[in-house]
């Protein structure tokens, strides 16, 4: 029998902990990197269509398909999915959900350890008269594991982040989200005002913080029509809202029948927008441009990956001189660690929903059995970090599971449980409209975009698969494989154990 009696204290905790989820290193490291990438002004068109498009859609379905599982007593995708069509291989499908958010947690939980470490080394004065190339050296030795602070404070992280899984969503995850996202906007704010206001001449600044946001928003038509700037918007608006994740679905199952989900739903995506557009994009690229140019930022974040800001921030806060580069370097690195912990703690919740669901374990016993599993998946991301291991979790788990998953899941929900069943689902107990186009979008031109997208993928996908050149990313493929299959095996399990009990999925389909 389920242990499984959460549920969310307050409607303001539940926004929170869901733009919580959604806000992440993909508001304030990720976009900054891939709109530079990407040609700043070229990117933000594609970018702004895909959120309108695809994001918002799956927003609604996501949330609308949580809630309703969350009825039939469900809180993980495989059982969420499967309670919406009586088709086994939905129950499959939902694995996705679960396997995402696992691998994404073991090289997140990563990236969050180091901005713990940048807080205390920019608090501790560790950057101090450091050169550009040697804060990047303290990065790469912190990287290459020079010493043991990395493992540390890893290990710490992934202390932190059981413990508060292990009080509950209203007693931990809401708690930590009623606290880290104000904290998170506040020290946004400061930072995003400082970097819009930066003067050219001013502390060897060459250009003023306008520059680089005029670079970024400023539209560029003419590669418009590039598939890889289309395939890195799209790519940026799943990482950063959530969505094709199975958290979303997981988070809006413990919201109460009839409550709900519309205002919500926009609330929290809405809010994601804002920390991204308005607060992401005037901190990294104004300062980073202001002080180094944009052809070295371009060049900067082709390389450094999401590792641009540990390279490069600390550096260029020093420009300002005496305490203000340590309360900037103690505000931006504590900000992306309130990003990283309110969406790492959402990211293992799916996975504690399902075994408290399907095999009656305690949260305590869930969020231990989580910290351990990350434990072992991370560990190759850790010590295999210079060979690519990091990135190869990244582009599996981050870029072609969310975009498998949620074409199939908008499939389900706009044509399997049907678009009237669909809609009905996303109205119960809405405080606001929903236009009614939203309806021609979610069943017409969200799937066609997202088969689009995964279609034009599919020789990038091929290329990586069939790259045997690094044993290190090859076992972390495999690696990937066994946890995606182990999770299957769990859902078949559970679903026989569901059908000697007599418990059915949903009591209208009954299996
Ligand atoms: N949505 C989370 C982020 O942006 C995963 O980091």
């Amino acid at each position: 029998m389920s242990t499984n009696n959460d549920s969310w204290g307050s409607r303001i905790g539940l926004i929170l902990a869901m733009a919580g989820n959604a806000v992440g290193f993909g508001n304030f490291l990720r976009f900054p990197v891939k709109a530079m990438q990407n040609g700043g002004g070229a990117f933000t068109i594609p970018y702004l269509v895909c959120f309108l498009l695809m994001g918002i859609p799956l927003l609604y379905v996501e949330w609308a398909s949580g809630r309703f599982g969350g009825k039939h007593g469900h809180h993980s995708t495989p059982f969420i999915l499967g309670s919406m069509h009586a088709g086994r291989i939905w129950k499959y499908i939902g694995v996705f959900g679960i396997f995402t958010n696992l691998a994404v947690a073991a090289y997140y939980c990563y990236l969050e350890s180091w901005t713990l470490s940048w807080v205390w080394n920019s608090f501790s004065g560790v950057f101090s008269g450091k050169s550009q190339e040697e804060v990047t050296g303290v990065f790469k030795s912190y990287v290459s594991l020079d010493g043991p602070m990395a493992i540390i404070t890893w290990v710490i992280c992934l202390l932190l982040n059981t413990w508060i899984l292990s009080k509950g969503l209203s007693g931990g995850v809401e708690k930590v989200a009623k606290i880290g996202m104000p904290l998170l906007i506040l020290f946004g704010a400061i930072l995003a005002i400082k970097g819009v206001t930066l003067k050219a001449g001013e502390n060897g600044a060459l250009h003023d913080g306008t520059f680089g946001l005029n670079f970024l928003w400023n539209p560029d038509f003419s590669t418009i029509w590039s598939p890889k700037v289309w395939l890195a918007a799209a790519g940026q608006i799943f990482f950063t809202l959530s969505v094709g994740m199975g958290s979303i679905q997981c988070y809006a199952s413990y919201v109460k029948r009839k409550k709900d989900i519309a205002l919500n739903a926009m609330s929290a995506g809405w809010m994601n927008e804002f920390v991204e557009v308005v607060i992401g994009s005037c901190i990294l690229i104004p300062i980073g441009i202001g002080y180094l140019g944009i052809d070295k930022v371009v060049e900067m974040t082709k390389t450094g990956g999401l590792g641009f800001g540990f390279q490069t921030m600390p550096y260029l806060f020093q420009q300002w001189g005496g305490v203000f580069s340590i309360i900037a370097g103690v505000f931006f690195f504590g900000l992306l660690f309130f990003a990283g912990i309110t969406s790492s703690l959402a990211m293992c919740t799916p996975c504690m929903g399902f075994m408290q669901d399907e095999f009656g374990w305690s949260r305590q016993k869930a969020a231990w059995a989580f910290g351990a599993t990350i434990l072992i998946l991370g560990l190759p991301t850790v010590l295999y970090f210079n060979e690519g291991v990091f990135d190869e979790y990244d582009y599996w788990a981050g870029d072609v599971s969310l975009v498998i998953f949620a074409l199939f899941e908008i499939i389900l929900f706009a044509w399997v449980f049907g678009m009237k069943r669909g809609w009905d689902e996303m109205n119960e107990g809405a405080d606001i409209k929903i236009p009614s186009f939203m309806k021609l979008i979610i069943q017409f031109i969200s799937p066609l975009i997202i088969g689009f997208i995964f279609v034009m993928s599919l020789p990038d996908l091929w290329k990586n698969l069939s790259d045997f050149s690094s044993t290190p990313k090859v076992v972390a493929r495999l690696l990937l494989l066994a946890l995606w299959l182990a999770i299957a095996w769990l859902v078949r399990t559970a679903y026989y154990k569901r059908k000697r009990e007599g418990r059915y999925l949903n009591q209208e389909l009954k299996f």
